[in-house]
């Protein structure tokens, strides 16, 4: 026996099990993003590096130390989608998508990947529901997006979840409000950690997103975004709070919340669980106003967000949202050569109306068929051998607790299933 070759870390398979659920979220999310007029865009699984550098950042985490990027033939440097906005974004540009109609509502379930440490909820391959409304720059199409986030955690059952939302107003603002914030912290630069302390010179904001208690203390007295927000930024943040509670979406405005994308502006938010571990955000997104014009577009304004596919399904398994089990509507079991023969045409008949069929393959014993359709949580055994074959007909037994066995003609088969 060879050598076993082990899945790389930080990569999931999702056996049957997980991959039930997986199947059940998905038709959901296809089931919620067409109520609210979305439509499916599929982008491909790596691009040119230099789309990720110019709008997710050249600071942030993301492209400075968690792309999987490789030199393609010794010159085109190609990175594994690290995130999808830019991808939906970079495809809206490049196919003109915006000139056929002056909104558009898109979205994807797709794969990501980040050289991030794995940890429960957070992993090197996971996938992200995104959605992305390209065309309004309007308070209500803000709200609009938060919305479908709620209607997905309330279809999904997810009661612990907050949401936490802020305006990071323009670039002017974040310039000065960065700037503030340096001046701020300079003086206690000795009390920050290597990264911070990195991130004074590079990117400010980021040093917001801190996870150790000593600066997150330190934070608490830094001046906030909002006192640098001019007045068309506090009037869209005020609509967008407004709509929000006329619909009934219940927030808490966090003034520390930036994201780790640089392409943000205005509204931003993120939806958090007490059901996750450390890695919480169930979802995060917010407007991204300038990413068309930056990626080479006309300028047209957009706001979305995206859910981390694991992070809701752990938090289904949390609320025992997760599906519950339906095992096929007949199990086929066969016995001798003859019957192995007549089991496919009628496995076949009975799906063809529309049953789910479970057919022996292992010649096993009739006891351990039964034995099988019992684990599978088969309503019904179809159970054929010799003296089946030889009359036509085959036995039907009702896997229900004392289910029934009884002898009846083939071609009665369906109508008795039926019921
Ligand atoms: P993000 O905050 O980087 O935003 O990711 C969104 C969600 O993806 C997170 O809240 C989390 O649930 C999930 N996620 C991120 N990284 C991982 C990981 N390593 N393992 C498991 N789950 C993860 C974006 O990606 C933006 N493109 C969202 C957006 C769309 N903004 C506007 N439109």
């Amino acid at each position: 026996m060879g050598d076993k070759v082990s899945k790389v870390k930080g990569t999931n398979d999702f056996l049957p099990e997980e991959a039930k659920k997986f199947i059940k979220l998905e038709s959901l999310l296809h089931s919620i993003m067409s109520s609210f007029g979305y439509s499916f865009i599929k982008t491909p699984a790596f691009e040119k590096t230099e789309l990720f550098v110019r709008s997710v950042g050249k600071d942030s985490d993301i492209v400075n130390k968690e792309m999987y990027t490789w030199l393609d033939n010794g010159k085109t440097s190609l990175t594994l989608k690290p995130e999808g906005t830019a991808s939906v974004v970079r495809a809206f540009v490049q196919n003109n998508i915006g000139a056929s109609s002056p909104i558009n509502r898109l979205y994807y379930v797709d794969a990501f990947f980040r050289r991030e440490r794995p940890q429960r909820g957070r992993f090197r391959q996971f996938h992200q529901l995104g959605i992305e409304a390209i065309g309004s720059e309007n308070p209500e199409q803000d709200a609009e997006v938060i919305a479908v986030a709620y209607s997905l955690c309330s279809h999904l059952g997810l009661s612990n979840v907050v949401t936490k939302i802020n305006s990071i107003g323009s670039s002017e603002a974040r310039g000065s409000y960065s700037q503030a914030l340096k001046e701020f912290l300079i003086p206690h630069a000795d009390k920050l950690s290597e990264t911070s302390r990195a991130r004074l010179d590079s990117n400010p904001l980021r040093i917001l997103d801190t996870k150790i208690p000593d600066e997150i203390e330190l934070i608490k007295n830094a001046p906030v975004i909002s006192d640098f927000l001019d007045d068309g930024d506090r009037k869209h943040f005020e609509d967008v709070l407004e709509t929000m509670e006329s619909l009934g979406l219940k927030y808490e405005v966090d003034p520390r919340l930036v994201r780790g994308l640089d392409y943000y502006n205005r509204t931003t938010f993120e939806m958090v669980s007490s059901d996750l571990g450390s890695q919480n955000a169930v979802l995060g997104g917010g407007r991204y106003d300038s990413l068309v014009k930056d990626l080479g577009g006309k300028p047209t304004p957009a706001i979305g967000f995206a859910a981390g596919i694991e992070r809701l399904i752990l938090c289904m398994d949390q609320a025992n949202q997760s599906a519950p089990d339906k095992g096929p509507d007949v199990y086929i079991c066969l016995a001798g050569d003859d019957a192995i023969k007549a089991g496919a045409p009628i496995a076949k008949q009975l799906r063809d109306s529309g049953l789910t069929v479970v057919q022996e393959t292992l010649r096993r014993s009739i006891k351990s068929q039964l034995r099988d359709a019992n684990r599978l949580g088969s309503r019904w055994a179809v159970i054929i051998g010799q003296d089946e074959v030889n009359a036509n007909t085959v036995q039907l037994k009702s896997m229900d607790q004392g289910g029934d066995q009884s002898e009846i003609p083939s071609g009665d088969l369906l109508k008795r299933i039926r019921g």
